[in-house]
């Protein structure tokens, strides 16, 4: 695979391959992949007990389940010892009382606990609350109070984060860290973990008993509570099998981080329900430690993000000639637009094409790929993995001919899509107004041949670095700064991150607009919220431009800022 034929191999399809794809939608059958569980014929069911226990029961017993390192520990876990190391996690929640349908969250970093803990609140029947460990203390506090979390899992030092007197549902914190670290109320995970027994009857649960609750962001409104249950393995399962292409001596390395979709379908149950030795990497991005795990662990497939391949592209081909790659032999995009730019550079270093995929926290699983027997055409996210159905429809539900732009939909239902919305009906009825449909909030088209081109958000949310932000938390927390009279928040443009958050704001009554003013006011936000929340640029303005309503109109602001035509004005203020 040379550097001269990668634009006619990377984009051109052929048509053996256009074949493949239309007898595998054909004969496509998710009966057939329920097969492959064990429920279907035992009828218990539980997705920690197919993802782990199931192959700790078989001779991948002793076969490694977890890699994990970070810039201080390195440790590897077989699917008989995280058998072990979840029950014993399942058996110290119970001995709390917590139990099926409670809603337990872990916001800790990337290590080998939270992977337990994790598998045991699966295995007790209770559903899980992954929290990013950069969120702050509002962000933490909205989301245990709207999901009346009874239990969390964190460290002595995120502790400080969580507001446990303004959340009367929490009754249990518990820390993963030093003893002496840790005194009463707080209960000692290690010493915990350490009583507890190795055996644990396992929860059997249905397929739409609850299993996870991941906050996303949306336009309006604080972050809402997506919740997904059980059945979704069954499309974890097949597409780690079809896209992620994992077969039995895999290793496998998904870079995204538990607090986000992601992390949970892919960086936990895709490969484990498919028994496939999975690489977890904590610490901070460094171009020099991911090519170094990947040479480490001899990586075989690797699941990461437009950002990070553009971070990797800007430091350089002369880093990736330093390491060992070798063992590379497919590689995923997720979360935002795949620059053609970067799928020809990953190519031409990596000898790699770089599948993009399409999906979103609601739809719990991969929908829209380049799965690897396709050929890639750098800008599509590709076609709908058989057994779905996506379309482009209008407002009114009219399907759209190829060529024409519209809202991207997909066929409803799929195994993994989001069951609700956590007290909020209202939300998820947004997304199936049109009857038949799930409405994405994207905008794309369809070429001629089925392949999807990601066009824009239709409403105002943020992609930063690949992470969803809503303008409207950002928006709120800005106001809690004195200074701060009213603020609109949108995402600009940005060649590294995708999008970057800008905000306009008007300043009250005595306060003077000046670059020290700017600062205070992103660092607000950073420590009440999340850095990844706080703006990277500010500019004040006198006045915002507002409906009537006294909404502010983030697309005028959106205009003003790429210098665009500001498009019907009947509904602003004067
Ligand atoms: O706008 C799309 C964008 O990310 C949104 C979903 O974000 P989130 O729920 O955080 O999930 C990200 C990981 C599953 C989508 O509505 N997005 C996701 N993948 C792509 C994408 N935009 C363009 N191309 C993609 N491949």
């Amino acid at each position: 695979m040379g550097k001269d034929n990668v634009e006619i191999i990377a984009v051109e399809a052929t048509q053996a391959n256009m074949m493949d794809y239309e007898e595998a939608s054909r004969s496509f059958d998710w009966a057939d992949v329920e097969k492959r569980f064990s429920w279907h014929e035992t009828g218990n069911i539980n997705l920690a007990y197919e993802a782990i226990d199931r192959h700790a029961a078989s001779e991948r017993r002793d076969h490694i389940a977890l890699h994990y390192s970070d810039p201080v520990r390195s440790e590897s876990y077989t699917f008989e010892q995280l058998r072990q190391q979840s029950n014993r996690a399942a058996n110290m929640l119970r001995k709390l009382g917590i139990g099926k349908g409670d809603r337990v969250f872990i916001f800790m970093p990337r290590t080998p606990e939270l992977y337990f803990t994790l598998l045991g609140i699966i295995k007790i029947g209770a559903i899980a609350g992954p929290l990013f460990e950069a969120f702050m203390e509002t962000a933490v506090k909205d989301r245990l109070a709207d999901s009346g979390a009874v239990a969390i899992i964190t460290t002595p030092k995120l502790v400080e984060r969580v507001p446990s007197h303004e959340l009367p549902e929490l009754q249990h914190v518990i820390l993963v860290g030093d003893e002496q670290d840790i005194t009463a109320p707080y209960i000692d995970f290690a010493k915990e973990m350490q009583q507890a027994s190795t055996e644990a009857e396992i929860e059997w649960v249905d397929l739409d008993d609850g299993l996870i609750l991941h906050y996303t962001s949306g336009s309006t409104g604080k972050p809402k509570g997506v919740y997904h249950v059980h059945r979704a393995m069954i499309q974890q399962e097949y597409t780690g099998r079809i896209v992620l292409d994992l077969q039995e001596n895999d290793i496998y390395w998904c870079t995204a981080d538990p607090g986000w979709v992601t992390g949970t379908s892919y960086g936990i149950f895709a490969p484990w329900l498919n028994g496939v030795t999975n690489v977890v990497r904590g610490g901070r991005f460094s171009p020099q430690d991911w090519y170094k795990t990947i040479g480490r662990y001899q990586v075989t497939v690797w699941y990461s993000a437009p950002t990070a391949f553009r971070m990797l592209m800007g430091a350089g081909d002369e880093v990736v000639q330093q390491y060992d790659l070798s063992s590379l032999r497919h590689v995923l995009s997720v979360g935002e637009p795949l620059n053609p730019e970067v799928i020809r550079w990953g190519y031409r270093v990596y000898g790699q094409r770089i599948h993009d995929t399409w999906w979103m926290t609601e739809t719990g699983a991969q929908l829209i790929c380049n799965y690897p027997r396709m050929d890639i055409r750098p800008g599509s996210m590709g076609r709908p993995i058989p057994g779905v159905e996506a379309a482009i429809i209008d407002d009114a539900g009219n399907v759209l001919p190829p060529l024409r732009m519209g809202n991207l939909a997909i066929k409803t239902p799929w195994p993994s899509m989001m069951y609700k919305i956590w007290n909020n009906p209202a939300k998820f009825e947004e997304y199936t107004r049109i009857p038949g449909w799930y409405i994405s909030g994207d905008s794309a088209y369809m070429d001629e041949d089925g392949y999807f081109w990601f066009q824009g958000r239709i409403d105002d949310v943020i992609n930063t670095s690949g992470e969803r932000v809503g303008p409207f938390e950002v928006e709120s927390k800005l106001v809690e700064h004195p200074a701060v009279a009213e603020a609109g928040v949108i995402g600009k443009p940005d060649p590294v991150r995708g999008e970057v958050i800008k905000a306009f704001i008007s300043l009250r009554e005595g306060y003077t607009a000046t670059e020290e003013l700017k600062q205070e006011i992103t660092r607000f936000v950073k420590e009440g919220l999340s850095a990844h929340a706080a703006p990277r640029e500010i500019e004040f303005k006198d006045k915002l431009p507002k409906t009537r309503s006294g909404k502010i109109m983030r697309r005028v602001l959106k205009a003003w800022e790429l210098e665009l035509p500001t498009g019907d004005l009947s509904t602003i203020e004067d």
